[in-house]
């Protein structure tokens, strides 16, 4: 089966590298991605290794396994999410990218993600779906006064089971985005500004807006309808 996720190596790989290093702590000394196909991902997942670190890569699949390793350099261990091959409290940071929800039982794989994590490690799931969401067609003004800021957080409870399976596993200090995956080419904050509520912008604005631009975006929020949309929702939660 292919899955969404594959057609984001173009043209939206560069939105999915930069959400997953937004959530990933750089440093950890090993880092694992789970279910990590032929590696693609892993390379991402690397450059937030601290010096010397190790990059494992597990999957159930011996000839992706065996492209990846073709590939870079790194453990590639064949090995089913549900059961993870690894000791206890091992890793810094984990990946689990278009995979969570092919391992069968989803919310086994998070609790063997969080026992191979030590404490303070992260694991980071990625996923892009069709979802029902509902898109504010914001005016230009606040597209433009957020251009430069962090990615907000989606409204309406979108990717909100994902946070909560995070929750669920034990992770703690739970972080979700959700990006519009069309058009391309927007950046982080461009992509997840659509999906975000008028309430949790507009107390951040800081007086930044006209306010002929204010009523433009309280009609906005107001006008938005649910419509099926391919989206990316990306989890964080960390081990306390
Ligand atoms: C859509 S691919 C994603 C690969 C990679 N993370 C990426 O983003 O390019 C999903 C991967 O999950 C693996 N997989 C499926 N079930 C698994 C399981 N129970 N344990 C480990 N890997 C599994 C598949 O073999 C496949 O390589």
């Amino acid at each position: 089966m292919r899955h969404l996720l594959d057609d984001l190596h173009a043209p939206h790989a560069a939105l999915l590298r930069a959400a997953l290093a937004l959530a990933s702590p750089p440093g950890a000394r090993l880092a694992v991605d789970i279910g990590c196909g032929p590696g693609l991902k892993a390379g991402w997942l690397a450059e937030r290794l601290a010096p010397g670190g190790l990059l494992v890569g597990v999957d159930i699949d011996r000839a992706a396994l065996a492209e990846a390793a073709r590939l870079r350099p790194g453990a590639w261990v064949v090995g089913d999410a549900r059961d993870l091959p690894m000791a206890d409290r091992c890793a810094g940071l984990g990946w689990c990218v278009a995979a969570l929800d092919l391992f069968g039982s989803p919310d086994l794989a998070l609790s063997e993600a969080r026992r191979v994590l030590g404490p303070g490690g992260t694991l980071v799931v990625a996923s892009a779906a069709q979802l029902w969401a509902r898109p504010r067609p914001w005016p230009a003004g606040l597209v433009a006064a957020w251009a430069e800021r962090a990615p907000p957080p989606p409204a309406d409870g979108l990717g909100d089971h994902l946070a909560e399976s995070l929750l669920a596993a034990g992770f703690a200090g739970v972080y979700l985005r959700a990006y519009l995956l069309d058009p391309p080419g927007r950046g982080l904050a461009g992509a997840a500004l659509p999906l975000a509520g008028w309430d949790w912008l507009a107390a951040r604005l800081d007086g930044l807006l006209a306010p002929a631009d204010l009523a433009a975006c309280a009609a906005a929020e107001a006008e938005a309808e649910p419509e099926p949309l391919a989206v990316l929702l990306v989890a964080a939660g960390s081990v306390a």
